[in-house]
C-alpha cells in the first residue's frame, strides 16, 4: 500500500522549492546528519534550516537564509522559483549564522535587494558582514514593506533567543515567519507538521533549552502574535506548522507559565539552601543558616544535600524560588562538582535579581566561597551579604554566626534589613 501522506518524493535530491501556497515557497536546506547544535543541544534527528521566498506583484522577498555549508541547496531552490534580479527585499529575522551563512553570497547575487532587520540587529549586522556601507532598513513592530500585492509586517520579539530576533507576518496570507520561535531541530523531508514524524519531543526540548531562559520575552511576543491568528507558522527549524498552528501558540503559552503549580501563601518568600559536605562541617553550617532563615516570618526555607549529585529536579524549584543559598567546602582550591553542576544547569532559567548567598567550611585557603559567590553574581543574582567561611569545625559561637547569616539573608529577602551605616572610626 502506498503512503498517501508523502507528496514530496525526494526533496534532498531534487533541490526544488516547495510551495506553501501559490506565492510562498520553502527554499531551505536539510541537515539530517547534524548531531549537536550550538554546542548545547543534541540533535538526534538532525535539523533543517528553513528559508522562504514570497512572490508579490512587484517583486520577490527572501526571508532568512541558511547555514553557509548549505548555500548550494538554498540557491538551487531559490533559482527554481525566481531570478536574483527580482529580489527586492531580504528579511532577516535573526542573525545567527545558521540563518545568515548564505547572506553575503545572496547580497552579491542580488545587490539591488534591501535588507530588513530589527532595530537591535544593526550593530550585529555590521559585525557579521564587516562592512559599514550597508543597504538596510531597521524595522519595528507594525512597520511594513510591500512587494506589490503582498505585505510583510514586522513584530519586534527580542531575545527569542538573541537580542536581534523578530518575526515577520505575511498579511494577505496570514503566514507567520517566526524565526527560531516555534521551531525545533527535527529533520523530515516531508516538511509539514501533518506529514512529518512525531516531533513533539524536539519541540519541547528546543523550547526548554533555547526559549525558556527568556520566558518573560516569550510572554511579550505572544501578546503580539495572538491577535494575528496565523493560518500557518513557518519557523526557521523543523516542520512547517500548517495543521492547527494555533495549538503551538497555545503550547508556548503553557510553557511560559511557572513550571511548578502550587505556590505558598501570598507574600511568602521561598529560600532554598543547597549544600554538600565531606565531614559534616558545611552541613552543620547549613543547618544553622536554615534555622536562622526560618526564624523570620514569611520565609519558607528548605534544605537540600547535593550528595546525590542530581541537579535536574531542582531546576524548576530554583526558577520559582526567591533566594538561592549554597554551602560548599573548599576541596583542592575550588568548590566541588555537584555545586558547579547545579550552577551550570541554571543557564536555562532566568535568575536575575534573585537573592544569592554562599557559605562553607575550609581548611587553609578557602577559595570555594568566593568562587561560587562570583558565579552567582555572574548569573545576575544579588549577593548583598558577603559569603561566610568557617575554618574546619564550627564552634558554638560560629554556629550562632551562621544562624545570624541565615537570618540576615531572610530579612534582606523580606525587605526588613536596614542598610548598614559605616562608622568612619571603624575604618581607621
Ligand atoms: C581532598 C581535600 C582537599 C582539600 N583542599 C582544600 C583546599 O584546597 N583549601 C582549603 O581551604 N581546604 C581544603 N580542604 C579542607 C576542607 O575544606 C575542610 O576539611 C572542610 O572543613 C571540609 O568541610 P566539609 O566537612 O563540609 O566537607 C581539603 C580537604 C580535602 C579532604
Ligand atoms: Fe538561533
Ligand atoms: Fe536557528
Amino acid at each position: 500500500m502506498t503512503d498517501q501522506r508523502m507528496p514530496y518524493p525526494d526533496i534532498v535530491g531534487n533541490q526544488q522549492a516547495v510551495a506553501l501556497s501559490e506565492r510562498v515557497f520553502w527554499i531551505g536546506a536539510l541537515d539530517p546528519n547534524l548531531r549537536t547544535f550550538d554546542i548545547i543541544l543534541k540533535t538526534a534527528n538532525g535539523t533543517t534550516y528553513n528559508a522562504y521566498l514570497v512572490r508579490g506583484s512587484e517583486g520577490v522577498a527572501v526571508i532568512d537564509t541558511v547555514k553557509e555549508g548549505f548555500s548550494d541547496e538554498f540557491f538551487a531552490r531559490l533559482e527554481s522559483v525566481a531570478d536574483y534580479s527580482e529580489i527586492k527585499a531580504i528579511v532577516l529575522n535573526h542573525l545567527e549564522p545558521d540563518h545568515t551563512g548564505a547572506l553575503p553570497e545572496l547580497m552579491r547575487r542580488a545587490p539591488q535587494a534591501r535588507l530588513y532587520i530589527s532595530q537591535k540587529a544593526q550593530s550585529m549586522l555590521k559585525a557579521l558582514l564587516k562592512q559599514d556601507e550597508l543597504n538596510y532598513t531597521p524595522v519595528l513592530t507594525n512597520d511594513t514593506v510591500n512587494i506589490g500585492d503582498r505585505t510583510l509586517q514586522f513584530l519586534h520579539t527580542p531575545y527569542l533567543h538573541w537580542p536581534d530576533t523578530q518575526c515577520t507576518f505575511l498579511v494577505e496570507e496570514k503566514i507567520l515567519f517566526s524565526g527560531d520561535v516555534f521551531g525545533c531541530h527535527f529533520c523530515d523531508n516531508r516538511l509539514f507538521n501533518d506529514l512529518a514524524g512525531d516531533f513533539r519531543f524536539s519541540f519541547e526540548y528546543y523550547y526548554a533549552h533555547i526559549m525558556r531562559p527568556f520566558k518573560e520575552y516569550v510572554i511579550k511576543a505572544l501578546k503580539l502574535i495572538d491577535p494575528l491568528q496565523p493560518k500557518l507558522i513557518a519557523p526557521t527549524h523543523g516542520p512547517i506548522l500548517r495543521d492547527q498552528p494555533l495549538r503551538y501558540i497555545q503550547r508556548y503559552h503553557q510553557l511560559s507559565r511557572p513550571s511548578l503549580s502550587i505556590k505558598g501563601p501570598q507574600g511568602e518568600k521561598t529560600l532554598l539552601i543547597f549544600y554538600i559536605s565531606s565531614y559534616g562541617n558545611t552541613r552543620r553550617m547549613a543547618e544553622a543558616v536554615y534555622e536562622g532563615a526560618m526564624s523570620i516570618q514569611g520565609i519558607r526555607a528548605s534544605l537540600y544535600d547535593m550528595e546525590g549529585g542530581e541537579v535536574a529536579p531542582f531546576v524548576d524549584l530554583i526558577e520559582d524560588a526567591d533566594a538561592l543559598i549554597l554551602g560548599t567546602p573548599t576541596i583542592n582550591g575550588d568548590s566541588v562538582k555537584p555545586i558547579w553542576d547545579l550552577l551550570s544547569s541554571l543557564t536555562v532559567v532566568n535568575l536575575k535579581n534573585k537573592l544569592g548567598g554562599v557559605f562553607g567550611s575550609y581548611g587553609w585557603t578557602g577559595e570555594a566561597v568566593r568562587l561560587v559567590e562570583d558565579r552567582l553574581r555572574g548569573l545576575k543574582l544579588r549577593v548583598p551579604i558577603p559569603g561566610m567561611r568557617i575554618k574546619l569545625i564550627p564552634n558554638e559561637e560560629e554556629i550562632l554566626e551562621c544562624k545570624q547569616f541565615g537570618e540576615d539573608l531572610a530579612k534582606e529577602l523580606m525587605g526588613l534589613r536596614k542598610p548598614k551605616v559605616i562608622d568612619f572610626t571603624e575604618l581607621t
